[in-house]
């Protein structure tokens, strides 16, 4: 039984500064995604999640927004859009914005209001707090991007919270006026025709009443960045997060019948906390992401141990998700190598639960070099050199061979994977044997299968238990390795 077309559906993450230029300025746009909808429909997937595409300044690349209705102009216009939307439903496909209610930009006319003085009216919009006794930042709460996630206002002289960048404040969802101005937002484009959201850091958006100092982080190492001093115990993840997301919930369930529009939460917290997020299966989000393909080592049994237990830990009527790429995570064949991206293509397509791919993971682009003078992110440029850029999982799609790989007439914005001229869409086309026809195929039987997309679920061990050690044998190709040298395309090992 079908209750909702996401729960056999396969969504596309389009980034869209990456995926085509219309316009000839290197950075892709909402007339040059139109113009490659053909090629997302004949992927086989179901939808589409945009990162932001509203005006920003882009120090965060769109997740710093200063206008949650309009469209940036490096984009295109709100014609463009409306047009995009038609094309994406006449196609038959749906269409995820990326809502980021945690924080805006310091440009947004609310901050700006805000910041303006103690009284202002939007004052409490955003997370003022005086200085420290004695001077200095409120308490010890870092930023995800380093570095304090307070910054001082000299002219007011308190200081905004802000867990990313000191450009993107932090609103405040304690105050009913900032709530009912999000929830507009929400109707705003959901009046439009969208077909859910995705939410940004969902489980940032509610911090302790008392900003009490967090916790230190024992396992902290420097290589981990800055971020990772603290335990983000009073910063995220507060108790009332979940009567925010009720009302989210309650204004996706009033458009289209009430099954139709889906809210996918970006949530990244231990398992316990992240099943929280369905609440009581109408009261959540629909699908908090679960990104453990992305975080748990690449080995057989620690990956199948993570499926029994994420399986278990679902509350009674809740949908599983999986996810193999975004444009914050590193690309999973620079991770793994291709062999290995394609085994976790079919893990991905024969899970049960809704997967949700990344642009640019189906041609397999692999680690990218970014030079230092290319270096776009804002995480790389605050603490340089840990390896957390995201740069890489950000470089433009290939589509061909021509100049630029057809993504664009002039120079990208970040470069191409150095073997773009063979690694393209019209080069894996032609390839019979290419990763592109391989998620080609497993989403095309994916489709035709319903036991795949839904039926229950249950481990083939052979009889070796999860936990056991030993070296592991594939029991596709026998290959004792159990590493990238396995190619036969079986995902499930066991032990001799
Ligand atoms: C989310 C986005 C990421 C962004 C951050 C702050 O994690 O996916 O790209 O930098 O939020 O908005």
């Amino acid at each position: 039984m079908t209750r909702c077309w996401w729960e056999g559906g396969t969504i596309y993450q389009v980034y869209p500064r990456s995926f085509q230029d219309s316009a000839g300025d290197g950075i892709g746009d909402l007339r040059g995604m139109e113009q490659r909808l053909d090629y997302i429909a004949s992927l086989g997937v179901d939808a589409i999640w945009l990162s932001p595409i509203f005006p920003s300044p882009m120090a965060d690349f769109g997740y710093d927004i200063a206008d949650y209705r309009g469209i940036e102009p490096l984009f295109g216009t709100q014609a463009d859009f409306d047009s995009l939307l038609a094309a994406v439903h006449a196609r038959g496909l749906k269409l995820l914005l990326d809502f980021v209610p945690n924080h805006s930009s310091d440009q947004h006319p609310w901050f700006i209001e805000s910041r303006s003085s103690r009284n202002a009216p939007k004052r409490d919009w955003y997370i003022w707090h005086d200085p420290a006794p004695g001077g200095g930042p409120p308490n010890n709460w870092t930023s995800d991007f380093g570095g304090s996630a307070w910054e001082y206002d000299a002219a007011t002289g308190q200081y905004y919270l802000h867990a990313f960048l000191t450009q993107q404040p932090d609103l405040n969802w304690r105050n009913p006026e900032l709530r009912a101005a999000m929830h507009d937002v929400m109707r705003f484009w959901l009046d439009r025709g969208v077909d859910g959201f995705r939410i940004d850091v969902l489980w940032h958006i509610c911090k302790s009443l008392d900003f009490a100092d967090n916790p230190l982080n024992p396992d902290y190492h420097p290589s981990m960045g800055e971020k990772f001093l603290v335990l983000q115990t009073h910063s995220t993840d507060q108790p009332e997060i979940h009567a925010i997301v009720r009302d989210m919930r309650t204004i996706a369930d009033s458009y289209r019948g009430g099954d139709r529009c889906v809210l996918i939460g970006e949530i990244c917290l231990p398992l316990p906390r992240l099943m929280t997020y369905y609440g009581n299966g109408s009261d959540g989000v629909h699908l908090p992401f679960n990104f453990a393909l992305i975080e748990t080592a690449w080995q057989a049994r620690t990956i199948a141990q993570f499926i029994e237990e994420y399986e278990s830990a679902l509350p009674p009527g809740a949908w599983p998700n999986w996810v193999i790429g975004s444009h914050d995570a590193k690309r999973v064949a620079g991770r793994l190598g291709e062999p290995q991206a394609r085994v976790a293509a079919m893990l991905l397509l024969t899970l049960r639960g809704t997967p949700t791919l990344y642009q640019g993971d189906e041609i397999g682009i692999g680690a990218v070099d970014i030079l230092p003078d290319m270096i776009r992110d804002p995480r790389e440029l605050r603490e340089p050199g840990l390896g957390l850029g995201r740069d890489p999982a950000r470089t433009p799609m290939a589509w061909d061979g021509s100049p630029h790989a057809g993504f664009s007439t002039a120079k990208p914005w970040l470069p191409l994977h150095a073997d773009w001229r063979t690694r393209n869409v019209s080069a894996q086309l032609e390839d019979p044997h290419s990763i592109l026809m391989l998620y080609r195929n497993l989403l095309s039987l994916r489709r035709d299968s319903h036991e795949l997309a839904k039926g229950p679920y249950e481990p083939c061990l052979d009889g070796a238990p999860l936990a056991s050690s030993g070296d592991d044998v594939c029991c596709g190709c026998r290959d004792a390795a159990m590493s990238s040298t396995c190619v036969c395309g079986v995902a499930m090992y066991r032990g001799p």
